[in-house]
């Protein structure tokens, strides 16, 4: 309330007590007998006009903001090592199980992905060491009926069934290796890759001499590549790649390109990519993604005699995505077979 006008006295004016909403004044008249009382309601005190208000707002806001974020990644957090876990399980079957702890839905969503990941392990090695089983006992009939047909009189037939049996021995072999390759756990270490490529092309030259000078290696002008693998595994499967190359092709030209950032969740994950590449006649393109399935080989080369099993794709295929790696088949202009196998560094 302002200073009284000048012309009135204190006590002309009454204020009622200030308690609750409803106030009065009243003021005394010139002639000194009659009041003016004035009635009124104080309005309701509004919380938004608060001039503290803004600050509040702003202090919930960002602390509702962070328990949200918080929240969010409590329940996300699980879902992502399921991911990881996941992933995990494609590159390696007897990576350790998830723990099965945390909230109720999430331990059993682990505790399913568990027994998922033992079901398909104890498939796989079933159905391996069934191969391995019928491969390993094969082996005794075949050396028998090599011995026997050592007796068979007409030369030229008795060539043919040797050979034959020659051939049915070398899958068994190839066989037992595959079964050997899938239980052997083979440690991770560092590759010097490009040592390893050239390593590989100069054995190939060295076996394959007349096709020696069509087997070449070039790497950008780069420092060594560098890259965490099972050494002796990645070898087989680059081997059987530029073997594969040399036998329907005539020649390899490997070449190591320069690693680039691989666009995946971790930052620091580098990609290497390895092109093995043949003059040859390629591949029907309806037939490059069947030629990674065992034992399949294509027609112009099982008519022609360059031996073989059909394996040999397979394992390398194996072999590069237990790495985390992939593989793919191509064909070149003219005409010729490209393999691009890409690593992780
Ligand atoms: N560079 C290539 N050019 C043309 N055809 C190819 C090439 N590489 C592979 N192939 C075809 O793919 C088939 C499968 O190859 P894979 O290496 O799996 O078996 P393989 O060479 O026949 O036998 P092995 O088990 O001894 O390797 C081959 O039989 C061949 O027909
Ligand atoms: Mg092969």
């Amino acid at each position: 309330m302002g200073p009284l006008p000048p012309s009135m006295r204190p006590e002309q004016v009454l204020i009622s007590p200030t308690s609750g909403r409803k106030r009065a004044v009243a003021f005394l008249l010139p002639d000194e007998r009659r009041w003016v009382t004035i009635h009124y309601i104080l309005p309701q005190p509004s919380l938004f006009r608060s001039p503290t208000f803004p600050i509040a707002f702003l202090i919930m806001t960002f602390t509702g903001g962070l328990l949200i974020l918080w929240g969010v990644r409590r329940l996300i957090a699980p879902v992502s090592t399921l991911a990881a876990a996941a992933e995990e399980l494609g590159r390696n079957m007897n990576a350790p199980p998830m723990p099965e702890d945390g909230p109720r839905e999430v331990a059993r969503a682990a505790h399913a992905f568990n027994t998922m990941a033992h079901r398909i392990r104890r498939y796989l090695m079933d159905r391996t060491l069934m191969l391995t089983a019928i491969g390993h006992d094969l082996r005794t009939p075949i050396t028998r009926l090599k011995l026997r047909a050592e007796f068979i009189e007409d030369d030229e037939m008795r060539a043919k069934m040797l050979n034959d049996l020659d051939e049915l021995e070398a899958m068994v072999a190839a066989t037992l290796a595959f079964g050997r390759d899938a239980s052997q756990r083979e440690p991770m270490g560092q590759v010097n890759l490009t040592a390893m490529l050239q390593t590989i092309a100069d054995e190939a030259a060295e076996t394959h001499i007349d096709a020696a000078d069509r087997i070449v290696f070039v790497s950008e002008n780069m420092p060594d590549v560098l890259v965490r693998a099972r050494p002796m595994a990645l070898k087989r499967a680059l081997n059987n790649l530029v073997t594969n190359a040399v036998k329907y092709g005539g020649g390899a030209r490997i070449t190591l390109l320069h690693p680039i950032k691989g666009n995946g969740e971790d930052a620091e994950e580098y990609k290497v990519t390895i092109l093995i590449e043949d003059d040859g006649p390629g591949l029907p393109t309806e037939d490059l993604e069947r030629m990674f399935d065992p034992f399949v080989r294509a027609e112009q080369s099982r008519n022609r005699e360059t031996g073989g099993t059909g394996l040999g794709l397979s394992i390398s295929r194996n072999i590069i995505w237990g790495l985390g790696g992939d593989i793919r088949l191509g064909n070149r202009q003219p005409h010729g077979l490209r393999v691009t196998v890409t690593l992780v560094c």
